[in-house]
């Protein structure tokens, strides 16, 4: 996507292994734990999947290379491949139309899982993020797991079925993103009677992170449930209780930007932290430059929160597409009716508010919105975004740079430590620390 780049910007420089030993070297300096997720010992940062091809093989590749894990987000890959476009360009209408579609980004998967494997030098390791609401999460699953994906990571819904896709498979890590204790409790009573347990958990904040959130309504989204002080202490007091201490790493995301931040989380009991708006707006993202741009110059009254049509809670930059839907919103949701067809033919929800005609969904249609984001179309496109600020300001920097900042708090040359200027930070307030102590 971003044709500034050479392909294998990772591997180009030829020292990804020296980069990779020196981080390493420089997190155990700064006092952080490192952590192992199957027979991988790794730096504490993991790059969060974003959809829809925003994380792809490039920067999944690149985190890896340098000992990290990197996500590939798996929904309609297909656009990173002018061939596979080319073969399902004029399928509308016909009745075999979402067999080549699903065909055509079950082969871009596989494409990308090698891409990443490749540019990773062997490295760190490789995740695929699938959310539960994609009706293709079946699939994408197993065609990860045929590709030889060391971790498959689900959210956007609860994910009590992966122990059984995953059995043919055990040594891939199978990780669920969850945001509060019941949810914890749920899926560990769920996975145990299958005879499995999560490898680790992500607990994602839904009042800083990106995209879709893991609350029942926006309304939620402030609740000091989710506060990492909250939440942390509280899962590993479960875990302690039911004999589990020590086993189940948990890796902590939204709002986080800097090595005091992840200093913080592993002291609350995290082994690991994830980002995904920071790594959204590096050089190796796989989005086009305009879509980094839009993210990187966001202000914090651009960011705004509102229902998808995936029926779940979702952020994202205020663009002129999205605030003339969410003026039109109450009238699109009164004219809400089933609809004969998906409008890209696919149907990449199960349950999709548009299609289905769920006047208390969202009304618009997502693959086409953030398709065009995606391609950096900053007046058409949806641009997911967190809630938190950047290390780096509206500076576009690279992966190696922003990993030396994150477990080094090295700053690159020419950047001043962004300040807080109304950005929300992963550090909650005194109320957080006396509600955790209620
Ligand atoms: C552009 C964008 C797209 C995202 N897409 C997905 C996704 O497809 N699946 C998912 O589980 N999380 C998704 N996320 C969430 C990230 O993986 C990550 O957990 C979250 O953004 C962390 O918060 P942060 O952005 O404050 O670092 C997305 C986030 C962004 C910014």
């Amino acid at each position: 996507m971003d044709k500034s780049l050479p392909e294998d910007l990772g591997e180009a420089s030829g020292n990804g292994a020296a980069q990779a030993a020196a981080l390493q070297a420089l997190s155990r300096n700064s006092g952080l734990r490192p952590w192992r997720l199957g027979n991988k010992t790794l730096l504490p940062v993991v790059q969060g999947g974003m959809g829809v091809g925003i994380s792809a093989g490039g920067l999944a590749g690149a985190v890896a290379g340098l000992g990290g894990v990197g996500t590939i987000s798996s929904v309609d890959l297909r656009r990173h491949h002018p061939d596979l476009m080319a073969r399902t360009a004029n399928v509308a209408r016909q009745p075999d139309a979402r067999a080549r579609i699903d065909a055509a980004n079950l082969e871009a998967l596989d494409r990308e899982i090698k891409r990443a494997r490749t540019l990773s030098g062997g490295r760190g390791m490789i995740a695929v993020n699938i959310m539960r609401a994609v009706s293709e999460y079946e699939h994408y699953v197993r065609q990860s797991l045929a590709s030889g994906i060391d971790a498959v990571v689900v959210g956007a819904g609860l994910p009590l079925d992966l122990p059984e896709l995953g059995r043919d498979h055990p040594q891939v890590a199978l990780i669920p993103i969850l945001s509060d204790l019941r949810g914890v409790q749920l899926v560990m009573r769920k996975w145990e009677k299958k005879g499995r347990l999560p490898d680790a958990i992500v607990i994602e904040n839904p009042r800083l992170a990106g995209g879709h959130l893991g609350a029942a309504k926006v309304a939620d989204l402030q609740d000091h449930r989710f506060d990492f002080e909250v939440v942390l202490p509280e899962v590993m007091a479960f875990f302690r209780s039911a004999g589990l201490d020590g086993r189940i790493p948990l890796i902590a995301a939204g709002g986080i930007s800097s090595l005091d931040d992840i200093r913080r989380l592993q002291g609350l009991g995290a082994s690991a932290v994830q980002l995904g708006t920071a790594f959204a707006v590096t050089l190796e993202c796989d989005a086009h430059p305009e879509f980094k741009r839009v993210l990187a110059d966001a202000t914090p009254e651009d960011i705004v929160e509102f229902t998808s049509v995936a029926g779940l809670p979702a952020r994202a930059v205020r663009t002129p597409w999205l605030d003339k839907y969410l003026r039109n919103e109450s009238k699109l949701k009164e004219k809400a009716r089933v609809q004969p067809n998906c409008n890209m033919w696919f149907d990449c929800l199960s349950h999709c508010g548009l299609r289905d005609g769920n006047a208390n969904w969202g009304q618009f249609c997502i693959d086409k919105e953030l398709g065009q984001a995606l391609e950096g179309d900053r007046h058409e496109g949806l641009f997911f975004r967190g809630a938190g600020r950047l290390p780096f300001g509206n500076q576009i920097r690279s992966v190696h740079e922003l990993m030396q900042w994150l477990v080094g708090g090295i700053l690159p040359p020419g950047v001043r430590e962004s300040e807080q200027d109304g950005w929300q930070s992963a550090q909650r307030s005194e109320a957080a620390l006396e509600a955790a102590q209620e």
